[in-house]
């Protein structure tokens, strides 16, 4: 197993430990933010939420990582809003080439951004951007829809005001 392959196995193991500690929903979600900023490259890591009143917005939610203006995206606009319209993990290796793209700061260079569902009903988005191009590969791409999967409740429960 390559050393990235295993960093990522021990992080899956941490995040296990983190859902099943107590804290609201919006802490444990911030501890995984926390915790994914450990990785080498994930520059920035943080959770949107789908605005439960509108279904056509996306709210910031728990993030680590400079502050940024995006705080709410519409669906359709940049990598975020792209990946709501469609339901499926946006991977963008370089952003320079992305016309529809919300820049949060010149310093990143790609990002993914990874749909969280309820059931078949989009909650929110797990957004990791990289200030090195091509960062995320197969394995990070796994591990990241791992993650979604792993905070779904927290996110469904946080989207609803819980
Ligand atoms: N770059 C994103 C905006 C959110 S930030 O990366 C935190 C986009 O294009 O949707």
């Amino acid at each position: 197993m390559n050393e990235r392959l295993a960093l990522l196995r021990n992080t899956m193991a941490e995040i296990d430990l983190i859902t099943s500690e107590t804290g609201s929903s919006s802490e444990i979600l911030q501890r995984v933010c926390d915790t994914l900023a450990s990785i080498p490259g994930y520059d920035w890591s943080g959770y949107y939420l789908v605005d439960g009143t509108r279904r056509d917005t996306l709210l910031l939610g728990p993030f680590h990582g400079e502050p940024t203006e995006h705080r709410n995206i519409a669906f359709g606009q940049g990598i975020c809003g792209q990946a709501a319209e469609s339901q499926q993990t946006f991977l963008v290796n370089d952003v320079s080439t992305q016309g529809n793209y919300l820049s949060c700061s010149p310093k990143v260079k790609s990002e993914i951004v990874v749909p969280v569902f309820s059931g078949c009903r989009l909650v929110g988005e797990l957004d990791l951007d990289s200030h090195t191009r091509n960062c995320f590969t197969s394995d990070d791409r796994r591990f990241l829809e791992w993650v979604a999967e792993a905070t779904s409740g927290f996110v469904t429960r946080l989207a609803k005001g819980e």
